[in-house]
């Protein structure tokens, strides 16, 4: 298979873990779209919020993922909010295996101190807020090929199975 895989799902699901691992077991590249977006800028995505708005972020973020859905045998990962584009969605469905790393809102909730400094999207939010917004993405991340509950595995575990899904 030439495809790439993308890992959709909302913030600290994994995505980026696993697919660092996923990529190692299948001997291909991976390609980080939020450490792209901070490359570009040369700061992290907090600064880049704060300084250049929301909407110079998602710019940059919806070119930046079309620019590397035809790459060959990537496995990609995308921030918890790209899917929101519509255009983005369906770059992705057309051209790669997307693959949506699933949490649960009891789960997420035991990552959210680990999360927050980093997170833009979660500073200027409450709890409540945050669950809307999980609920409202999860809307939009049921379009992909293949799911995978994150709850109780390891990064390696779904490395294993984000593997699996490739190649079978
Ligand atoms: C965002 C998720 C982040 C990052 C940015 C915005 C979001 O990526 O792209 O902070 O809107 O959900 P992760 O999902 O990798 O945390």
């Amino acid at each position: 298979m030439d495809k790439s895989i993308v890992l959709i799902g909302f913030m600290g699901a994994g995505k980026t873990t696993a697919g660092e691992l996923a990529a190692r077991k299948l001997n291909t590249g991976f390609i980080d779209i939020d450490l792209e977006i901070e490359k570009e800028f040369g700061m992290p995505t907090t600064d880049i919020f704060k300084k250049h708005g929301e909407k110079a972020f998602r710019t940059y973020e919806k070119n930046i993922i079309e620019s590397k859905c035809t790459e060959k045998r990537q496995v990609i990962s995308l921030g918890g909010g790209a899917f929101m584009d519509e255009g983005t969605r369906r770059t992705c469905l057309d051209s790669t295996i997307v693959i949506f790393l699933d949490i649960s809102w009891e789960a997420w909730k035991k990552r959210y101190e680990l999360l927050v400094d980093t997170r833009p999207v979660l500073q200027d939010r409450d709890l409540d807020e945050i669950k809307g917004l999980y609920s409202k993405r999860r809307v939009l991340y049921a379009d992909h090929h293949y799911s995978i509950l994150v709850d109780d595995l390891t990064p390696d575990e779904t490395a294993d199975k984000i593997v699996e899904l490739y190649l079978h």
